[in-house]
């Protein structure tokens, strides 16, 4: 299915050479913000977060308003026709029509593809549910970019959720497909980096381990991501009870950690990381978060300059089979073709709008 405007939904649609491209524009605002000042002027920008943000709503609103432009959407959906039962499609569709570029977070995996769908502009996928999170991604990216100054050769320990961190799926996707970067999944059992993700890796010619403790893998660390236990991804409050406060960064274990380590976290915070390592130099996540804004504003420029169509669905629909994650937007949104690219013998087939596999 092709759209004739171009979507950002998931990183891996575009070659390493347009996140570059994009990571660059980054780092020439951050140098002179000034002047793009008026990139953007006369252009309407649509935020629709159906999910609570701080950080990534509002840096696409300062991004938007640096470049010169405007902006409408709600923050929250009850305020919005869509707690009287409005559908994504509609929303979109209405919206979109409303707007230059359309930002959507949504709890529900696959709900910016599926907003991708029918929107008469660009949708960008600012978080859907566990899945994926690209334009943080693009903002990790930069920050290791200006940082580390490299986003090749290191070692990236990612720590706490990661089965239900969208950031660390999208960054693990990003990262594998430079040169030699290595990953350390430090979580319990529990909370492990999914198969999908892995496989991902192994296939980019990356490498991982897995370890329990931070304690066990810290030194040998160029980046550690920290990230939150996602108490609204579990299905009881005992589960979130039984992994809360597993992994917390504190000073003491930041002295096993060399000095040019760099310690990254989306945000927000809880309780992973204790507020005394706020002041330590290799601290990076406020700088991180401030970094986002010139990140998106590369985003909005490139989305606007390029204008490339997009093609959104390329898998096929298989009469009677449907995704079995009661979390995919297609098990809420029922009149979504449910669509999968398949393994070659059509065996496996993984769904299209969460990334989620089934036998058949
Ligand atoms: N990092 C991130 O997505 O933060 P928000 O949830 O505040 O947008």
């Amino acid at each position: 299915m092709q759209s004739e405007y171009q979507h950002l939904i998931d990183l891996s649609d575009y070659p390493v050479s347009w996140w570059r491209k994009v990571v660059e524009l980054g780092e020439e605002i951050k140098r002179d913000p000034k002047r793009f000042a008026h990139e953007c002027d006369g252009k309407v920008m649509a935020t629709l977060f159906y999910e609570p943000s701080t950080r990534t709503q509002m840096s696409f609103q300062t991004a938007m308003i640096r470049l010169g432009g405007q902006i409408i959407g709600f923050d929250n959906p009850a305020n919005s026709s869509v707690s009287k039962g409005e559908t994504i499609k509609d929303t979109t569709k209405i919206v979109s029509s409303y707007a230059d570029i359309l930002v959507i977070r949504h709890p529900i995996a696959g709900a910016a593809k599926a907003a991708s769908l029918t929107a008469d502009c660009s949708v960008i996928n600012a978080g859907d549910g566990g899945h994926l999170h690209p334009t943080q991604t693009l903002t990790d990216l930069l920050t290791l970019k200006i940082e580390k100054k490299s986003l090749s050769g290191l070692t990236i320990g990612m720590c706490g959720d990661l089965i239900n961190g969208r950031t660390v799926h999208s960054l693990c996707k990003a990262l594998s497909m430079f040169e030699d970067n290595k990953f350390v999944f430090i979580s319990t059992p529990e909370l492990r980096m999914p198969a999908y993700i892995k496989d991902i890796i192994k296939a980019n010619g990356s490498t991982y381990e897995e370890v329990d403790t931070l304690e066990e893998a810290i030194s040998r660390l160029d980046v550690l991501y920290m990230t939150r236990i996602q108490q609204e991804r579990f299905a009881s409050e005992e589960e979130y009870l039984a992994q809360k406060n597993t992994y917390v960064l504190d000073r003491k274990k930041m002295q096993l950690a060399s000095k040019d380590m760099i310690v990254m976290h989306p945000l927000p915070r809880v309780d992973e990381i204790t507020v005394d390592v706020d002041d330590d130099p290799r601290a990076m996540y406020f700088t991180q978060a401030k970094y986002g804004v010139f990140a998106r504003m590369a985003l909005i420029l490139t989305m606007l300059r390029d204008k490339k169509p997009s093609e959104t669905l390329r898998g096929k629909v298989y009469p009677g089979v449907s995704c079995g994650n009661p979390r995919c937007i297609t098990n809420h949104e029922h009149y979504l073709p449910k669509s999968f690219r398949s393994s070659r013998d059509e065996t496996l087939l993984e769904c299209e709008y969460c990334d989620e596999r089934k036998l058949i």
